[in-house]
């Protein structure tokens, strides 16, 4: 389905980005990673969205992701 008419993007163009290594982390940084740049700006809404659920909890942006190889912290030493 086209969720950016200006570009002619799709949903399955805009999965694709966020399956990349360095998956982008806004709806400006996937029209970049597909080449183009956004006109209108109507589709960015929609283009999160399906890198929010691309992403899964990696669109949270958080510190420590296995996707991205964050190791998780060291354990603070039980006190009781
Ligand atoms: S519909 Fe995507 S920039 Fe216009």
């Amino acid at each position: 389905m086209i969720v950016c008419s200006c570009n002619v993007l799709s949903d399955g163009d805009v999965r694709k980005a966020c399956g990349s290594k360095a998956p982008p982390r806004t709806a400006g940084q996937v029209y970049g990673c597909l080449g183009c740049s956004a006109q209108c700006g109507r589709c960015a809404r929609t283009i999160k969205k399906i890198m929010d659920e691309a992403l899964g909890a990696c669109a949270a942006g958080c510190a420590i992701c296995p996707h991205t190889g964050n190791l998780l912290p060291a354990r603070a030493p039980d006190r009781s």
